[in-house]
């Protein structure tokens, strides 16, 4: 079995990762890939972007499954390019992933669909989203409708910042076309942590509940990341919430994509907010997490190439999945002052040494130098999974490894599983 990867970063190493664990022994490329995933697939110098070259190679390598990473990708629509050449493609097609890369497309099926949600509106022209603002309380949240490499949502305290962040995206378009449309959103209040759901169109399986820590700094300050660090299972995580978010979101979901016409194959990955009123989905995604892929990937123990088909094939009632029990916690270390501008090509030292330790570290913004020395090549460098039956325990594996680890100008939170620790320890 022949198993291309779409995508580069520590979410793609994850994912080459555990299907290379499969008994199936795959064949694995990763395009483009960086220097962790070079260790177990083949990397292939085509971007995640390329379609064109993407759907050739594949072709050409008669590729019998394709995972895709990013959620541009799928917005693009490769699914439906592969697809329509024949080749089985884990993802959703451009019109089912609209629920990502359109936030007013998925508030209203949400509305449509009696899935639990922040108030909003949505708006074409500055000047009346401006005049909605005389109609409601601050803070609100200010959305920008299309994708913006998640840096298009902005908490604005006062009326001026909110005038500020519409003018911003509708008028100078710091995201392009991405904030030619925005939503204005009421201010939730709570605690966050997503899920994954494995959807064939029809049926949904639940992955384990995580938690991404997406501030640059300690204590939850600073500026919005791509995500600094994930624990999985939080301690939210109760039986009780995993039925409500099955109840209140899961099954609505596949109501409404079914009532909707969508063909939804692939991973949902919604962001909730658990808030004194209920617990409400801030967001759809359509794709694996990341930083959240690696620690979840570190407690799967079913076959990964299986899982995919099964999804695919709409057989998703038939499969049953195994997980670890225990807590995995990633810390994310990543080039100094990220995630504004990063210098690239700092030599990485003490991998080695930390391969050699439990847990387990992935590549992210990696890549492979003149001398065969792995350099630093992006903002998320390396994620550092650890394991343990309690958080705390897991906490402590993973920075053992990233003790072993550095270069130049790196950093990394100290903090990653603060909330769940101070659970644990109450
Ligand atoms: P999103 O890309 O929609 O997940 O938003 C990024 C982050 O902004 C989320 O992880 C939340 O921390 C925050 N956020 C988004 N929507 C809201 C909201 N309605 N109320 C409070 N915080 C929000
Ligand atoms: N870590 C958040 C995301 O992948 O969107």
């Amino acid at each position: 079995m022949k198993i291309l990867v779409i995508g580069s970063g520590g979410r793609e190493h994850a994912l080459i990762w555990k299907l290379a664990a499969s008994p199936r022994r795959p064949v694995l490329y990763c395009a483009p890939g960086n220097a962790g995933t070079a260790d177990l697939a083949t990397n292939v110098p085509i971007s995640a972007g390329d379609l064109d070259e993407l759907l050739a190679f594949a072709l050409r390598e008669q590729i019998d499954l394709t995972v895709v990473g990013p959620d541009d990708t799928l917005a693009a629509g490769c699914v439906d390019r592969f697809e329509a050449a024949g080749l089985r493609i884990f993802g959703p097609c451009q019109q089912a992933a609209r629920l990502e890369s359109s936030k007013i497309f998925a508030k209203d099926f949400m509305l449509r669909h009696g899935i639990p949600t922040a108030r909003a509106g949505s708006f074409d022209h500055p000047a009346d989203a401006i005049r909605f603002l005389d109609t409601v309380a601050f803070p609100v949240v200010i959305k920008a409708d299309g994708l913006a490499l998640g840096k298009g949502v902005v908490i604005c305290a006062s009326r001026d910042e909110a005038v500020g962040a519409i003018r911003s995206m509708m008028e100078a378009k710091i995201f392009g076309a991405a904030g030619s449309r925005i939503l204005i959103e009421e201010y939730l209040e709570g605690v966050e942590c997503s899920i994954h759901a494995l959807i064939d169109g029809e049926h949904a399986l639940l992955f384990p509940v995580a938690r991404d820590h997406k501030r640059v700094g300690e204590n939850d300050i600073g500026p919005n990341t791509g995500g600094m660090g994930t624990v999985s299972p939080p301690p939210e995580a109760t039986p009780g919430l995993i039925d409500r978010v099955r109840h209140e979101v899961i099954d609505p979901f596949l109501r409404g994509i079914a009532a909707d016409a969508i063909p939804f194959r692939g991973m949902l990955f919604p962001g909730l907010m658990l808030t004194a009123d209920g617990l409400r989905v801030l967001e759809f995604n359509c794709r694996f997490g990341d930083p959240e892929t690696q620690p979840i990937m570190c407690r799967l123990r079913s076959d990964l190439p299986a899982l995919c088909e099964a999804a695919l094939d709409g057989r998703l009632d038939q499969v049953r999945m195994d997980w670890d029990p225990r807590a995995a916690l990633g810390v994310v270390m990543a080039a100094g002052g990220y995630p504004d501008g990063v210098r690239k090509g700092d030599p990485i030292e003490g991998l080695e040494r930390a391969a050699r330790l439990p847990g387990k570290v992935f590549h992210a913004g990696t890549a492979i130098g003149a001398a065969g020395k792995v350099l630093t090549s992006g903002g998320r460098v390396l994620c550092a999974v650890g394991l343990g039956d309690t958080v705390g325990a897991a906490q402590r594996e993973a920075y053992a490894l990233v003790a072993a680890i550095r270069w130049r100008d790196v950093q990394f939170r100290s903090d990653i599983g603060h909330r769940a620790i101070a659970r644990e320890r109450a």
